[in-house]
Order: C-alpha cells, then structure tokens, then sequence
C-alpha cells in the first residue's frame, strides 16, 4: 500500500468522527487534502469549516463546503489535521507546508484535535524533521542566529511567504528532548511569530495508516484547549 492510499485511509477514518450539524477546523497539507475529498461526500450534512490556509479554503470552497471565518464561529468541537512528525506523547512538527501559525490558531480554539498520518510519521523523538518557524521578515537575521545557539542549523526558506505575509525559518538537526520547553524558548523570540512546535497543544487522537490498517491512539493528557 503505498503512502497515497494510507492517507486516504486515515482520512476517511477521520469523517467517522466529524459531528453532524457543526462545523469544524481544517488542516493544511496532501493528507488534510485527502480529508477534504473524504469530507465532501458529507458536505450536505456541515454547516461550514474554517480553513488553516488559503489553500484549504480553496479546496473546501471546490468541495462545495462553506468556509467560515473564525470569528464568526464560537465554538469548534473537532480539529482535523495532519503532521510532519508526531512522537509517542503526542507532541507534532508541523508547517512543512507553511501553514502552522494558522493552523496552531484554529488547533487553539478547537476542543479535540485529531491528526491523521501514515505510519512514516511516528518517531519516537523529534526533530529529523527540519523545524519551521514563522517570522516576522525584519528580525529573520535576529531569529536565526537565536535558533542557530540550540544546535540545529536554522536555514530561511527560499522564495516563501505565508499566508501571513511572513518568512519560514526550517530548523534542520534539532533532537528535541524537551518540546514543550522548546516550544515556548522559541516563541518567546522576539520577532517570532509561532513556532511548529505542537506541544502544549498536541494531538487528542492520531488516526495512523499502516499497512495493518488503521491505529487510532488516543491521548491520556486531557485537552487544555477550546
Ligand atoms: C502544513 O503547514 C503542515 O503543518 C502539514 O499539516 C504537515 O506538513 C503535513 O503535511 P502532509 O499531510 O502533506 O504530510
């Protein structure tokens, strides 16, 4: 089975849980895409979805669900989304694809957050992953030579600018022990918008595609979020 089809896996795993009649966070990345396409076949039964990019606004917009903006929505009962990397407790590397201050927002506001991910995305630690960092464009030297002292080599990504308007910093070669404490060293950086750090807000639930089939994990950490 290759990783296309795990993520269609998981994803149609993922609607199973959607709660009829609400609306829900969307995701950013080829596996929240999957999700979308899933999702579509219930589009009738949602009164709409927030989107964490412009680019799952599009795709939702194509499924022919209504995209809600955050603030007119007070209350978000699910979050679904994929991840770069999601170690045992539950902690994630996002923004692989750019989108990790909004979707760190929406993933804030919700109260479960479900991750979808084939099996390639199960580490016991993290940081093979390279970490992004949002940044406001004026303190990028700044933040590099900050997050250059944690041992990793900070690099800008080339060309990109998120749907904020900012830049991407990619953290190759962290090992990263401590996420929670890293997450907040990093976001108390001056300059630093959000890191991709999903530690104080980690997943609820992973649905992970293996080639068994589907594993559904739930946390024993109870939500601090919504
Ligand atoms: C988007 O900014 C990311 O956080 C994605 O959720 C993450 O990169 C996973 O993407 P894939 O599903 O494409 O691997």
């Amino acid at each position: 089975m290759d990783a296309q089809a795990l993520k269609q896996m998981v994803a149609t795993e993922a609607v199973r849980q959607v709660p009829e009649g609400e609306v829900l966070g969307v995701g950013t990345g080829s596996t929240a895409d999957c999700f979308i396409d899933a999702l579509a076949r219930v589009a009738d039964h949602l009164p709409g979805a927030v989107a964490s990019s412009e680019r799952t606004a599009q795709r939702l917009r194509a499924a022919g669900i209504r995209v809600l903006d955050l603030n007119e929505v007070d209350h978000l009962s699910l979050y679904v989304d994929g991840a770069d990397e999601i170690d045992h407790g539950m902690s994630m590397i996002k923004g692989g694809g750019g989108a990790l201050t909004r979707e760190k927002i929406v993933a804030a506001t919700a109260r479960r957050f479900v991750c979808i991910a084939d099996e390639s995305k199960r580490v016991a630690r993290l940081g093979r992953f390279p970490l992004p960092v949002e940044v406001i464009p004026m303190a990028s030297a700044y933040v590099m030579r900050e997050l250059g002292k944690l041992g990793g080599t900070p690099r800008i990504r080339a060309g990109f600018v998120t749907d904020n308007g900012n830049q991407i910093i990619d953290v190759a070669g962290l090992s990263i022990e401590d996420p929670r404490a890293l997450e907040s060293h990093i976001e108390a950086l001056v300059g630093v918008v959000s890191a991709g750090l999903f530690a104080h807000r980690g997943a609820d639930c992973l649905i992970l595609g293996t080639t068994r089939g589907v594993q559904i994990f739930e946390s024993t950490v109870a939500s601090k979020a919504g």
